[in-house]
């Protein structure tokens, strides 16, 4: 199902595919990543050890970024050293995967719902790799100061200008070389025209900005969601 194709580190070198294997783990048709923080589980997600090593189960119900990987992503561009910026960290889900996949990287998170932030601010007393950031992916500039240029770029924040923030983030963030990782969600563009008609609306504008890699649905985990894996 998942084919690891090699993966970036912080200075863009390809790693070699066991040192990044070895983070993930495929078992019974479902995805794994090492716990970074053995014998906790940040939402109830299921735990499989093996030889001595604990992994977490990466639910594709509960992170567009698992269900993207189970629906055929060819590449995840994450590796032991990746600086990621997380656009909707929310409480952390997909992000604690993120974080188990770049234990000698870095996530920044950014999240806008203070209420949210807080889970999110628990999980990085324990997750050293995790920045949790409170503000507006609308607005880059207000926490430029707190990052560099980081390897990718992963995007889950349901607004109906899904495409602008992208493209903001990634001019201001982004190596030349990087990734983004973006979910659009239609019904947070239209709740009038069709799915299909917003997201190809969507891809239009995406392919004005990015090169498109790869896309797809996400069903059956995630109804009326488009997937990208883009490049600038
Ligand atoms: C679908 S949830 C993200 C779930 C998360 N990606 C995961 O898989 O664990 C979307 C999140 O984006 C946040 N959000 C929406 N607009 C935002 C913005 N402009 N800036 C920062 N966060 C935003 C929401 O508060 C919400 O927590």
């Amino acid at each position: 199902m998942y084919q690891n194709d090699g993966a970036f580190t912080a200075d863009g070198g390809s790693m070699s595919i066991e040192s990044t294997a070895e983070l993930m783990e495929e078992h019974a048709g479902e995805v794994y990543t090492r716990n970074l923080v053995p014998g906790e589980t940040v939402y109830s997600e299921g735990l499989h050890d093996v030889d001595g090593t604990e992994y977490r189960r990466w639910n594709p119900n509960r992170s567009k970024l698992g269900a993207a990987i189970h629906n055929g992503l060819p590449r995840l561009p994450l590796g032991p050293e990746t600086e990621t910026l997380y656009l909707g960290a929310a409480s952390g889900t997909t992000p604690s995967h993120v974080s188990d996949l770049s234990p000698d990287g870095m996530v920044y998170g950014v999240e806008y719902a203070p209420a949210v932030i807080r889970d999110l601010l628990s999980l990085a007393e324990k997750r050293t790799n995790l920045a949790p950031i409170l503000g507006d992916a609308r607005d880059p500039h207000s926490y430029a100061g707190l990052l560099g240029r980081v390897d990718v770029i992963v995007q889950d924040v349901a607004q109906p200008d899904q495409v602008s923030i992208a493209a903001k983030n990634a001019e201001r963030f982004l190596r030349d070389d990087g990734y983004v990782l973006l979910a659009v969600k239609a019904r947070s563009i239209s709740s009038t025209k069709s799915a299909e008609n917003v997201l190809a609306e969507q891809t239009e504008k995406l392919e004005d900005i990015f090169d498109i890699m790869w896309k797809s649905r996400l069903e059956p985990y995630e109804h009326d969601h488009m997937f990208y894996l883009l490049q600038q």
